[in-house]
Formats: C-alpha cells, structure tokens, sequence
C-alpha cells in the first residue's frame, strides 16, 4: 500500500530496518547511560544488591555516574555562558514571519503555530500547498528588496511587528558550476542568502525597540562541505552561518534578542529530491516534523544557539582539521560527491503534484 503524503506533500516510504541508525542509539544513550539519572542507578542498584560501599564495583559506578553528572553540569553551563538567559516568550504576543513557509519545512512550523493561535506570516512565490488555518499569505520573492519592504509594511499593518523570523527559503539546482546558468546562481544567491539580509534590515529594527525577538537561520550541513554539483547552494549555506555569527555578535547587547543557527543534514522534502543518501545509518535521512519539533522547542523556550542534526552534522567540522589525504578518504566513503547525480529537486515533485 502506498504511504500516505506527509504535510509537505511528499511521499514517504521508508522501511521499517531504516529507523534505525545511529542518531536513535544516541538518543537512547542520551536517556539512560549518558544521563545522569540513569547513571546514578546503577550504584544504588548494586547497593539495594548488599554491595559495600568501599567494594571495587560500588566506586567504580559512583565514579562513572559522577563523570556523567559533572559532564552533564558542565554542558548546561557553556549553554548558559555562550547563549545566555533565554528570553520571555509570550505565545499570545509573537508574531511570526516564515520565509518560504509554502512548503517543507516552513510549512509546517506555520501550521503548528497557526493551529495553536498564533500570528504568522507566510513568504513566499508560492501559495501554501495545503489550506493553513491561521496563516497569512504573502506572495514574495523575499530575493528581491523592495519586495520585502513593500510585503513588510503590509505585516506590520496587518499582524503588528514579527518578533519570530525564520529565514528558511531557499532553492536548489543541483548543477555543476560550467552547466548553471547565470540565472541560476544569482537566483541561488538571491533566495538563499540575500532574502536574510532584507527580512533582517526589515524586521530587527522592529524587534529591538518591542525589545523582544527570535531570528533563526536555516543553514545546512552542506554549509561545511561542498559537494559535486552543490557549489552554489553550499556556498550560499556557508554565507548564511557567517551571517548568523556576525548577527550573534551584533545582537548581544539586547538581552532578549536571540539568535538560533539551523544545520540539518538531508530532509524529506522536495528539495533534495532524487539525492541518493550515502548511509542511512550513519546519515539518516531527516523527517520534517523531527526538525520543526527543534526549533519550535527551542523558539518557545526563548532560547539562542545552535541545532546540529542529526548526530554527524555536529561532528563534520572535525573533519577540516583532518590530513586532507584523510579527508580526501571519507569524502570518498562517504559517496557525497556522487549523491546529487540522481538529483530531481522541486521540479520532479511539482510535476508529479501536477504544479508545473
Ligand atoms: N531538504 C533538505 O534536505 C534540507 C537539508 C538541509 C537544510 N535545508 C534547508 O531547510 C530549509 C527548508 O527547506 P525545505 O526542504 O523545506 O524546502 P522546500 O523546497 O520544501 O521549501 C522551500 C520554500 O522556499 C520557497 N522559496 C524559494 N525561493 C524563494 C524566494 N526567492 N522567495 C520566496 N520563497 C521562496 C519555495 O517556494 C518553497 O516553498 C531551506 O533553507 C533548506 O536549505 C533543507
């Protein structure tokens, strides 16, 4: 039987074997033997089991729990230093404005929050697939500034001043640089990297005299990696991760303006269509609804920082500081700089949608 289409209006069929993979070991890790409440069972049921205190087995759990305990303080500590206090949020107060909100992934984090009553504008070329309740539509090449002047005038008008941005627009064309075509860079540069600069200019003014504002940039992991076929669309990833950096630094006076970098891996949306994925285990592919339920909790908590996932994308930076013989070795292993040949992208899943 054929899956049913996930809100996005894509079609997922994953087998059952593919679920999984080493992000969900991980997360279990995470939940008993790296988690200082699971640690500290093992020494007191080894005690409830008449074991001694001064016995080997009893100082050896105690140490490992305290390590665990410790290691576990010490991370919300630097969360604490490097972000600072979260800020107040106020879910009957924010007004959210989602760039390329029509599909994917912005599609969804604009239904949660409609559904839940809040305001929320959508911008972007296309009408939402899907009817969105609660969601105010703005058609708008958000590559384009006076577009974005004119569309935000009109929001503030509407719902009041946005004290959510999520710059999460952004297109693909999955082309060597010699077969792009001019168009096709500037409109990757446009979507993907210009747009922040105008819905920033637009909306941050706005945010710090209401003193009070979340700005999330979706970045990528292709942020750190270049891949074949992906020159524009990974160099327009690591423009925007240096964006958020300079943002960051710029914002860190206003106690109560956050700033929130993105970096998934590959999502099941129409955007990387046909990408044939290198190892579901160690890259596993990333549902839409894992990602949104991110940002959301990390949007609702007030909370500035980074989102990593899943578990490789936190570590791929490593690889930079590797012999590049070695580096050459896992991009070879990997197969990323086969992955794109396959590639379909937004075109194949708007046809088979019947859009084009
Ligand atoms: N899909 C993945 O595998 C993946 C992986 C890492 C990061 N990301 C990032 O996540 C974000 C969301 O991607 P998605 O997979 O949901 O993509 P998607 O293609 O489903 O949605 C992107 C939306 O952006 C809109 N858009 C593009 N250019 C625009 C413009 N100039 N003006 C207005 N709207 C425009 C499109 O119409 C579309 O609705 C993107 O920033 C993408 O780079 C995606």
């Amino acid at each position: 039987m054929e899956a049913p289409p996930t809100p996005s209006g894509f079609r997922t069929d994953k087998p059952l074997l593919s679920l999984l993979n080493i992000d969900l070991l991980a997360q279990v890790a995470g939940i008993t033997f790296f988690h200082p409440l699971g640690a500290w069972m093992l020494p007191l049921s080894l005690r409830t089991l008449t074991f001694q205190w001064h016995h080997p087995p009893m100082w050896g759990s105690m140490l490992y729990a305290t390590i665990v305990t410790v290691a576990w303080l010490l991370q919300s500590l630097n969360h604490r230093l490097a972000y600072g206090k979260n800020r107040e949020f106020d879910k009957s107060e924010e007004v959210l404005v989602i760039t390329g909100g029509s599909s994917g992934l912005g599609l969804l984090l604009a239904q949660v929050y409609g559904m839940r009553g809040m305001s929320v504008a959508i911008l972007d070329v296309n009408e939402p697939e899907v009817e969105v309740r609660n969601v105010e539509f703005y058609k708008c090449d958000v590559g384009n500034y006076q577009d974005v002047q004119a569309v935000s005038k009109q929001i503030i008008e509407d719902l009041g001043p946005p004290s959510v941005l999520v710059n999460n627009a952004a297109v693909v064309h999955g082309k060597t640089i010699l077969d792009l075509s001019e168009d096709e860079i500037q409109s990757t540069f446009g979507s993907n990297v210009l747009s922040n600069f105008w819905t920033i200019k637009e909306f941050l003014p706005g945010m710090i005299e209401a003193k009070r504002g979340t700005i999330v940039t979706i970045s990528s992991v292709l942020s750190h990696i270049g891949p074949k076929r992906c020159s524009d669309y990974s160099a327009s990833k690591a423009a925007v991760r240096l964006l958020h950096e300079s943002l960051t630094a710029e914002v860190a006076q206003y106690d109560n303006i956050k700033t929130l970098l993105v970096s998934p891996g590959q999502i099941s949306t129409p955007l990387f269509d046909g990408v044939d994925t290198p190892s579901t285990f160690f890259a596993p592919v990333l549902e839409p609804v894992d990602v949104a339920k991110e940002i959301m909790s990390a949007i609702d908590s007030g909370a500035g920082g980074n989102l990593d996932l899943p578990l490789y994308s936190k570590w791929i930076v490593v690889m930079h500081t590797l012999p590049v013989s070695i580096q050459r070795l896992l991009r070879w292993v990997s197969g990323c700089d086969d992955a794109m040949k396959n590639f379909r992208g937004r075109n194949a899943t708007d046809n088979m949608n019947g859009k084009n």
